[in-house]
This record gives structure tokens, C-alpha cells and sequence, in this order.
């Protein structure tokens, strides 16, 4: 057995030992993103819990689950300051709460594409869940292709001095478009690949998103009319 222990940062510790050291208002910046960090992760399980609990509910009753797996990431916070800065935002924690919705993310792979809206629908309707922000780029690709049902979501988490809400980013796509993605992603960091072969690439990969969407929903299809069958 694998006791796994999370090795969070303490506040309290931190300003005794950088109180003498560090000017007071960049003390107070870091201890509050070290708070706001720890709730984004907390958030994160919440979702997470409430994604797991469908999923084995799913299993419980029906034929099919529409969960085949999920991934759960915090965004590291070099990765924060660099989006801030990208967005040309201040690198500040006011910022970063009021811009950045993806400190804490969920990933959730389906088989087809009808379940992204299962688990979507049935998370939303959730009463402690309230959306913030949905793109739907199943319904409109990206101009590279890029396909997912994009969801942020706010969610109460009790803590010590009561409910404090905080935004997750939940990402649905099926396993063929997860798997696109990947590569499309991979594509994006090349920069030593000679440009006409990059452009080649990403027009192939435009092009096998239209292929892989004829592809799901056949298969779709098919699956349906068999479980109908039954
Ligand atoms: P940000 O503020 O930058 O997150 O912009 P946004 O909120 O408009 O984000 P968007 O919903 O466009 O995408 C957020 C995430 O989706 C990215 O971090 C990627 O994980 C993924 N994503 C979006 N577009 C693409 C794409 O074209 N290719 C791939 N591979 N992933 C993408
Ligand atoms: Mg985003």
C-alpha cells in the first residue's frame, strides 16, 4: 500500500521564517496565493467526488457509462504568471482571481460524443454547481481543429472559517478527440520542425477532425441501435 501525503505549503510558517526578509505587502501576496491555491485544489476534489459519485452511479444502473476516464490537474503557478503576463494582465493575486479560471482543471474522456452531454448536463444540475462560462467547441471546432466541451463551474468548499467559493475548469471530450489533442498539442511545441512540414501537419489535422467526427458519430450510432436491439 502507497500512503500518499500531500506536502502542503503553511502560511503560518512561511511569514515567521521570510517575515524578517521579505517586504510585507510581497509576504501578504504570497501567503494569499498560497490560501486561494490551496482552495482551487480543494475545489478541484469537490468536483472530482461529485464526478466519481456519477460515474459509479452510472455503473450502478444503467448499461452504459458515459465516463471512461478523467484527469485532474493545478496549473503550476510559473504557468499562472506566464498567462497572466501572455494576456498582458498584472501578475498580481486580484489578477489571477478575477482572469484565471483554470488554476485547478478536470479532464473527462467519453466514448461518444452524445456522453459529453450527459456528464455535462448532469453535473450542471447539481444544485451547489454554478456555471460561469461554457464553450461548446464540439459544436464549433476550433479554427485547428480542436474539439471539447469547454465548462467552468463554481463550487463551495468548507473550510475552517465557512464556504468559500472557487472555479474549476472542466474539459469533456471523448477519447478520439483526447487523443487528437494530444497530438495536435505536440505539434504546437515543434518549433525545431521546418515550417512548410508543420503547416502540412496542422492541415492534415484539421482535416481528420472532420474525419473523426463522420468516424464518433457512427459509431455512435451503431452502439445505440445495438443497445436498442437489446
Ligand atoms: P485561456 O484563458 O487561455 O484558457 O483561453 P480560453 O479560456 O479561451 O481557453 P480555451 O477555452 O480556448 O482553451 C483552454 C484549454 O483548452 C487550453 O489550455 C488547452 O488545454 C485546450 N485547447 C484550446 N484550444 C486548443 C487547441 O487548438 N489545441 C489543443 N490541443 N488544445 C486546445
Ligand atoms: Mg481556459
Amino acid at each position: 500500500m502507497i500512503i500518499e501525503r500531500e506536502i502542503p505549503l503553511n502560511v503560518q510558517q512561511i511569514t515567521r521564517e521570510l517575515t524578517n526578509s521579505v517586504d510585507p505587502d510581497a509576504l501578504k501576496e504570497l501567503t494569499d496565493f498560497v490560501d486561494y491555491y490551496q482552495l482551487c485544489h480543494a475545489a478541484v476534489k469537490e468536483v472530482c467526488t461529485k464526478l466519481e459519485n456519477l460515474d459509479a452511479d452510472y455503473a450502478t444502473h444503467f448499461a452504459h457509462n458515459p465516463i471512461h476516464h478523467m484527469e485532474t490537474r493545478m496549473k503550476d503557478p510559473d504557468s499562472l504568471i506566464k498567462k497572466l503576463q501572455q494576456k498582458g494582465l498584472p501578475v498580481s493575486n486580484e489578477s489571477m482571481k478575477n482572469n484565471l479560471y483554470d488554476i485547478g482543471g478536470i479532464r473527462i474522456m467519453t466514448n461518444y460524443p452524445g456522453d459529453i452531454y450527459t456528464v455535462a448536463d448532469n453535473l450542471l444540475a447539481q444544485d451547489d454547481i454554478t456555471l460561469v462560462r461554457r464553450r461548446d467547441y464540439v459544436q464549433q471546432p476550433k479554427p485547428s481543429g480542436y474539439r471539447s466541451l469547454h465548462l467552468v463551474v463554481k463550487v463551495p468548499v468548507f473550510q475552517s472559517t465557512g464556504a468559500r467559493i472557487a472555479p474549476v475548469e472542466v474539459q469533456i471530450r471523448t477519447i478520439g478527440m483526447d487523443m487528437w489533442a494530444s497530438l495536435e498539442h505536440k505539434l504546437r511545441y515543434k518549433t525545431h520542425v521546418d515550417d512548410a512540414k508543420l503547416a502540412e501537419y496542422a492541415d492534415r489535422l484539421v482535416a481528420y477532425t472532420d474525419e473523426l467526427m463522420t468516424i464518433e458519430n457512427g459509431m455512435q450510432d451503431i452502439y445505440t441501435d445495438l443497445n436498442q436491439e437489446e
